[in-house]
């Protein structure tokens, strides 16, 4: 363990003693000290989807290096680059024409944001430039990102340095179980800012990070569909997470009944063997720009190189050989269940939900199944600490201030995972939360004595 006293590392969070990693191998890490990590979060941001070690990419990523690592694309384009766009298009988004790759979702996000906003400048009109998109989301830690979300536990500090897109509270069941409360809010603000002067809808089609496994309503997804025919904004998925086969297909949006005009991925697109993630639009946004200003004029030093793209185009190999994401859609339910099952006898678990291997479980208060625990509790660190005791990664979430959401955990495991890996990490994870609720209802009970 490694706390802050002791690295010159700038650690996240300074009172965290930090487990020190020193291989992997399919889904189980290896810390320096000997034990042995069941990983369930692939790499704990939702990333490792082909797990850890897999040789094939290791290799193709080192043939590419030993031809040619890097280049500019301000100067070249590149096979690896060329090839890569070609075959996510054909094979993952054929409503998509034209690709940008970038190094990491953030990235990925602020280049959506500017071609929207090129989008419409290119077309005269300069007045849209406001997104609107569901306050309990995450969309990157970039400014222009960070902005797309409504969280004020993360935009707080930051206020001065982020413009002011507007936000709709999620459609959960708490809530809003038909939807229709999220629209007549979307109408609302529609209105009040004036629809010619919104740009776009952003959204991730199923939450990860702030809203583990959820997705709204059909008749949501419908009605933001209708007002961008109606008022003419545009709309794009944050597919960072959900991108790549996570939910059973290419993108969640694919089982949606909306069609976007622009998705952000990430993650699993270099699945944690390289810095890769992309921007992809569909013809009418590259023809906006083609006819307008003709310049795109928005870049990192990274996008599109020859070895992030290589190690793409192997992963997606790697994903059609295995028959991956069919085995994620055909897995996926039945994982649910079981981990429903395995957790139906819990006080603390309100719901299990989700899509493919991108599992939410959301906690409540044991005394009235509903109301979000306290949150002095901090039932999300209690239940990954529990879970590493018991060799297991998750992701928990902290209840948001503004009272969106309650502590959750996410479960994202590799798509290799076998049968027996995902019953042992869906078993770990019963033993975690039946030891969670322990200690949560006791201190509940000492609090009210
Ligand atoms: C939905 C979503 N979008 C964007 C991002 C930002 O990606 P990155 O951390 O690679 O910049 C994340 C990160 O977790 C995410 O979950």
């Amino acid at each position: 363990m490694i706390t802050s006293e002791h690295t010159h590392v700038f650690p996240r969070l300074l009172d965290l003693a930090y487990p020190s990693i020193e291989r992997g191998r399919g889904v189980r890490l290896y810390t320096t000290d000997g034990s042995e990590v069941l990983d369930a979060c692939s790499g704990g941001a939702m990333v490792a989807c082909l797990g850890h070690g897999d040789r094939r990419i290791v290799e193709a990523a080192r043939d590419q290096a030993r031809r040619i690592s890097y280049v500019y694309n301000h100067h070249f384009t590149n096979e690896p680059q060329e090839r890569l766009a070609k075959a996510l298009i054909e094979l993952a988004a054929p409503e998509m024409t034209r690709v940008r790759f970038v190094s990491g979702g953030s990235e990925a996000n602020e280049t959506a944001i500017r071609l929207i906003r090129q989008y419409h400048v290119d077309r005269g009109e300069e007045r849209r430039w406001r997104i609107i998109s569901p306050a309990q989301a995450y969309h990157g830690a970039l400014f222009g990102a960070l902005a797309l979300t409504g969280r004020h536990s993360l935009q707080a500090p930051y206020g001065e340095y982020l413009p002011g897109h507007l936000h709709i509270p999620p459609a959960t069941w708490r809530f809003d179980p038909s939807g229709e409360e999220s629209l007549r809010e979307l109408d609302r603000l529609l209105e009040a800012a004036g629809p010619d002067t919104i740009a776009a809808f952003v959204c991730e089609p199923v939450g990860a990070a702030a809203l583990p496994g959820y997705s709204a309503p059909e008749r949501f997804w419908e009605g933001v569909a209708e007002r961008r025919d109606r008022h003419g904004f545009l709309i794009c998925f944050d597919e960072v997470v959900t991108g790549m086969g996570r939910t059973g297909s290419w993108f969640a949006s694919d089982q949606l009944p909306v069609k976007a005009d622009i998705i952000t991925g990430g993650k699993g697109l270099g699945a944690g063997y390289a810095q890769l993630a992309a921007t992809l639009c569909a013809e009418h946004i590259y023809e906006a720009l083609a006819a307008g200003s003709r310049n795109f004029e928005h870049g990192h030093t990274w996008d599109g190189a020859p070895l992030p793209c290589a190690v793409g185009l192997a992963v997606l190999d790697v994903l059609c050989e295995g028959g991956l994401i069919e085995r994620v859609r055909e897995r996926g339910p039945s994982l649910r269940e079981e981990l429903e099952e395995a957790l139906a006898d819990s006080e603390l678990v309100r719901e299990v939900r989700g899509r493919g291997f991108l599992l939410g479980v959301e906690f409540v208060d044991p005394r009235d199944g509903e109301s979000f625990l306290p949150n002095e509790l901090d039932a999300a660190a209690l239940v990954d600490q529990k879970a590493f005791e018991h060799g297991l990664l998750v992701t928990s979430t902290h209840s948001t201030a503004d009272g969106y959401c309650g502590d959750q955990t996410l479960l994202a495991p590799a798509f290799i995972a076998t049968d027996d890996e995902l019953g042992e990490m869906v078993a770990r994870f019963a033993e975690t939360v039946s030891e969670v609720e322990q200690a949560i209802k006791q201190a509940l009970a000492g609090a009210a004595a």
